[in-house]
């Protein structure tokens, strides 16, 4: 028999951590108040699958979540990863962003062991709560050998799903995780079964590394829709570093608004066109001449994720050429 693998679980919040009045409450509870001993005390059959070590780093809804939080998340990640009496972390999570700070992890940590983020949609207390189940499966997933190499991983709903790719896309229901491409696999019966892997680089393909961040730059992102003000832009770029313009369609922008983008791009501020549709490329040089106006172009990435991978990029680079590299690579 080989030896159980040693998981430790990271506490952050959430719904996973929530508690409802009565069982009929699905959507209406207090978020982040049960502690993280409490939650794997509701699956004591997990102890089957892992030695697990639980820790409490923050209790907080993850829309609260901003730079600060992914730093310390991924520092004690990273911390954790390096032991060798450590074999994988899963972590607790709020859904509301854990697409973010699941793609900043895949972007920056320096390990192959596998790391698993999971929440729930519904709070323990509530009638058919994916709380206990998520979490078992985030632990099966964290435990077995074919999950190492495949970057941060997010596991809901019997999915498993790659960081780079899965998007909270409903607001309430169980079935709300999707990644465009689909999923990387199941977990059925406390196993994963793996059907495809990432294709774009991560961990330690990457060249950011946690260990090395202080700070993060501040890129920002704005939502673009007919009647969206010139003064909107210059307000939200006065002190950013860079901005996900969150255009319609193919990234498009209103012409009164391309010159606030542009005076934006003078400045030094890094403007790359997305797309509000959810889903497609953008192409560059394609609705606007980003070549002339010294704008990027996300590939495929939706704004959060951009938001993630500008941040990132900034630390090593202000150079156009090589930042709209960054948007073909990861
Ligand atoms: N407060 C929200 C969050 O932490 C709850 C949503 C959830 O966890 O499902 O993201």
């Amino acid at each position: 028999m080989t030896a159980k693998a040693n998981i430790v679980v990271i506490g952050t919040g959430g719904t996973i951590a929530g508690q409802g009045k009565a069982s009929v409450n699905t959507s209406t509870y207090m978020c982040s108040v049960l502690g993280i001993d409490e939650i794997l005390g509701s699956i004591p059959h997990a102890g089957e699958l892992a030695n697990l070590r639980a820790e409490q780093l923050l209790q907080t809804g993850s829309e609260n979540f901003n730079n600060t939080h992914l730093l310390a998340i991924g520092n004690r990640v990273a911390e954790l990863l390096a032991r060798n009496d450590v074999d994988g972390v899963v972590i607790t999570h709020g859904t509301d962003t854990i697409e973010e700070t699941a793609y900043f992890l895949h972007l920056t940590l320096k390990s192959a062991k596998p790391v698993v983020v999971v929440g729930s949609m519904r709070p323990p207390s509530a009638m058919s709560s994916d709380a206990a189940l998520n979490l078992y499966d985030a632990l099966a997933v964290a435990t077995h050998p074919s999950s190492r190499g495949l970057g941060t991983l997010v596991v809901a709903n019997n999915e498993i799903h790659t960081a780079r790719d899965v998007v909270k896309s409903n607001s309430f229901k169980l079935d709300a995780f999707r990644s465009p491409y689909g999923a990387l696999g199941y977990v059925i019966e406390g196993a994963p079964r793996y059907y495809r892997r990432p294709a774009r680089a991560h961990t330690l393909d990457t060249p950011w590394s946690i260990t090395t961040l202080r700070s993060l730059p501040k890129v920002d992102i704005v939502y673009a829709y007919g009647a969206l003000e010139p003064g909107a832009i210059s307000a939200i770029t006065a002190n950013a570093r860079g901005l996900i313009y969150v255009g319609t369609g193919n990234g498009n922008v209103a012409s009164h608004l391309i010159d606030p983008l542009r005076d934006a791009a003078r400045r030094g501020v890094h403007v790359v066109r997305a797309s509000r549709t959810g889903s497609g490329i953008v192409l560059h040089n394609g609705a606007q001449p980003d070549h002339e106006y010294g704008w990027l172009t996300v590939d495929d990435q939706i704004p959060q994720k951009a938001r993630i991978l500008l941040t990132l990029a900034l630390t090593q680079t202000d150079d156009t050429a090589a930042l709209q590299a960054v948007f073909e690579r990861y």
